[in-house]
């Protein structure tokens, strides 16, 4: 049995839905269900006795503390997180809230329960904890991608969050001795990412005749993994991860914002072409840049590779193809989850 926090949101719900598939190993899944959460990606868990799901805060000390007490888990993976950088400028209080106090509290539910396990269940019990490469902050043109000795350098209020969260764990393991693992994972795509991010949002932009709005310039570089590859590295570092270590976990992908939105329209020019036969990149418009906006991020992906023998499948190519066709099969999916209060910010902060 493994505890998983978060597990409705995008990482999260790939990473259950993904465990079943693999291996017959029962989950918890507690979740708060935010507006990232969403119990529309479990649907074909709905009747298997393996996912157990729990709505619930990870902040919540005594719940967590019941839950772990009740199905004696040999692992806690935690992806629960305020994981927008717009909305964290636009509203930090709640990254504040999740990312630190959550994590905080999870950590201490988590070390009372594991002070109280047998010697060799102690020994065997992880604490896996999901990050964000964002918390090494911005790379300059050319400069080498961040290795796990970079500094921590965040930038923005959900950065600085991860990053507080980080440093926790890792105090956590020093000073308590709690087995912990953690991750540092480059930006994901693929299935059930909120369409509030670059990617999603252009494909179901592109497909309303809407702009398909870039911050800036444009030249903003981020390094791009399926998603699927991270659930799986992760399930690498949990089974072979030393204990107190760091992983960075990337796909050797580095494309700029206008590359990217670019490629969604070639895709979509060829298998959903518009109706007056022009490209969809006609709908690109360059708008305000983000406040604080990082520059480049590239992860070097070497440690996980030379260790743990892991290493993405897909190729930028392969995964961003995969993504448009299943935003065009799941309409359902998008309209249950799309709301229509933070658009409006969108609106009133970049002026589309
Ligand atoms: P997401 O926003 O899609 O999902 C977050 C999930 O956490 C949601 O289901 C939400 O309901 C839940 N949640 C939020 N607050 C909670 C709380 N207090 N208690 C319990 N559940 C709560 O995020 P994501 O993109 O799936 O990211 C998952 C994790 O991976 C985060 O920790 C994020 O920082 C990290 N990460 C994300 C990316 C990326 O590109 N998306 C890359 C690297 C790391
Ligand atoms: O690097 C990992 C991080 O990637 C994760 O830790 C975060 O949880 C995840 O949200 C993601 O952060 P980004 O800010 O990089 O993702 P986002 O999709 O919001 O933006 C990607 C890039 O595209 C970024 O440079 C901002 C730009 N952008 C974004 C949106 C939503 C635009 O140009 N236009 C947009 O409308």
């Amino acid at each position: 049995m493994i505890l998983v926090t978060g597990g409705a949101g995008f990482i999260g719900g790939n990473f259950v839905l993904d465990w079943l598939k693999e291996n017959d190993e029962k989950i918890v899944n507690l979740d708060k269900l935010t507006y990232a959460g969403n119990l529309d990606t479990l649907t074909r868990l709905q009747d298997d006795p393996r996912h157990i799901f729990v709505k619930g805060d990870i902040g919540d000390r005594g719940l967590v503390s019941d839950l772990l007490g009740k199905y004696r888990p040999r692992a806690v993976l935690n992806f629960a997180a305020e994981s927008h950088v717009d909305r964290s400028i636009h509203g930090p209080g709640e990254f504040i809230q999740t990312n630190v106090l959550g994590t905080f509290h999870l950590l201490e539910a988590v070390r009372a329960y594991w002070s109280g396990l047998s010697d060799v269940d102690r020994a065997a019990f992880r604490l896996l904890h999901v990050s964000t490469d964002e918390v090494y902050g911005t790379l300059k043109p050319g400069a080498p991608a961040f290795s796990e000795s970079h500094p921590y350098e965040p930038n923005s209020p959900y950065s600085a969050s991860k990053a507080a969260s980080d440093h926790l764990v890792r105090a956590w393991h020093h000073t308590y001795g709690l087995p912990v693992l953690t991750t540092n994972c480059s930006n994901n795509y693929g299935p059930y990412h909120f369409p509030e991010k670059l990617i999603p949002l252009c494909i179901l932009n592109a497909l309303a005749g809407k702009s398909l709005p870039i911050y800036g310039d444009g030249q903003q570089i981020r390094d791009w993994l399926y998603v699927t590859d991270h659930c799986a590295a992760i399930r690498r570092v949990l089974d072979a991860g030393a204990v107190g270590e760091t992983y960075n976990i990337g796909g050797w992908n580095e494309k700029t914002n206008l590359e990217v939105v670019r490629t969604i329209c070639t895709i979509l020019d060829e298998i959903r072409p518009r109706a007056d036969g022009k490209s969809h990149e006609m709908q690109i418009t360059f708008i305000q840049d983000r406040p604080g906006h990082d520059r480049r991020y590239a992860i070097d992906a070497s440690k996980i590779q030379r260790e743990l023998s892991w290493k993405p499948t897909e190729t930028f190519e392969s995964g961003i193809r995969k993504t448009v066709e299943w935003y065009l099969a799941n309409a359902g999916w998008v309209k249950n989850v799309t709301s229509g209060a933070y658009r409006e910010w969108v609106e009133k902060q970049y002026g589309i």
